[in-house]
């Protein structure tokens, strides 16, 4: 019976590519059309408050137009046969769509606002816009419940322990950039099998333990979750 075993899933826009939601870095990603430094800091949110606002209202927006795809589902059945817990970069709710139960969001949820005065003030978005003027119980603007490029990211410590504590590891959709996310794998114990799914060739040969599968998240992860259940 292998409920017992453990398999955590460290996912990244490549998971959500196949749905329709652009990755960041690839070509024609985000960060080709924006500026990092213009939408997604909160030296941006003081500077240009209804341009980041636009930009997640805009991403919030295509959540109500996108779809769960194979990738996602895969992990669903996974969850009959283990002990499944995802660490996720993505700020989209397609795990969650599909059915997984246990989604953790390292960069935020584009679908929750938190209190610009008070980061424990954290609400679900009615809708698609938030607008200026959409303030917090403590009257101070409400902004994205999303993780900054210099903010700091809360739950490392439990997706630390988290990824210490797999019996298998899974790596899907991400190019391993941004630290420190990038960095969990250095948690994973020694011996642990690690598999990697991303249809470019990434540079990950300081990875031990590592098995690489070149393919999209849609087919590499379903391929692979035929091969842990078996
Ligand atoms: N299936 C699987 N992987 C794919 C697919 C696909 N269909 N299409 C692209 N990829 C891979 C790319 O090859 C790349 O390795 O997904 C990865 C996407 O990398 P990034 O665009 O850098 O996205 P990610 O790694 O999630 O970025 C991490 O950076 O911008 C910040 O906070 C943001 O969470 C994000 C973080």
């Amino acid at each position: 019976m292998n409920k017992q075993k453990r398999i955590v899933v460290l996912t990244g826009a490549g998971i959500s590519a196949e749905s329709g939601i652009s990755t960041f870095r690839d070509s024609g990603g985000l960060w080709e059309k924006y500026d990092i430094m213009e939408v997604a800091t909160p030296e941006a949110w003081h500077r240009n408050q209804a341009l980041v606002m636009e930009f997640y209202n805009q991403r919030r927006k295509q959540l109500y137009e996108v779809q769960p795809n194979d990738g996602h589902y895969a992990l669903v059945e996974l969850e009959k046969h283990f002990d499944v817990q995802i660490i996720t970069q993505n700020v989209d709710d397609l795990h969650e769509r599909a059915g997984s139960t246990n989604v953790m969001h390292l960069h935020g949820e584009l679908k929750k606002v938190r209190s610009s005065a008070d980061e424990d003030l954290v609400y679900t978005l009615d809708g698609w816009e938030l607008k200026a003027g959409d303030l917090c119980e403590k009257g101070s603007q409400l902004r994205p419940h999303i993780v900054w490029f210099g903010e700091p990211v809360p739950m490392i410590p439990a997706a630390a322990e988290l990824s210490s504590s797999a019996d298998i590891y899974v790596i899907i959709g991400t190019s391993l950039n941004v630290y420190p996310a990038a960095g969990l794998v250095d948690y994973v114990r020694p011996g642990t099998p690690i598999y990697l799914i991303d249809p470019s060739d990434l540079s990950v040969g300081h990875i031990r333990g590592l098995t690489m599968i070149r393919e999209k998240a849609s087919t590499g992860t379903k391929k692979l979750v035929q091969q842990l259940i078996k």
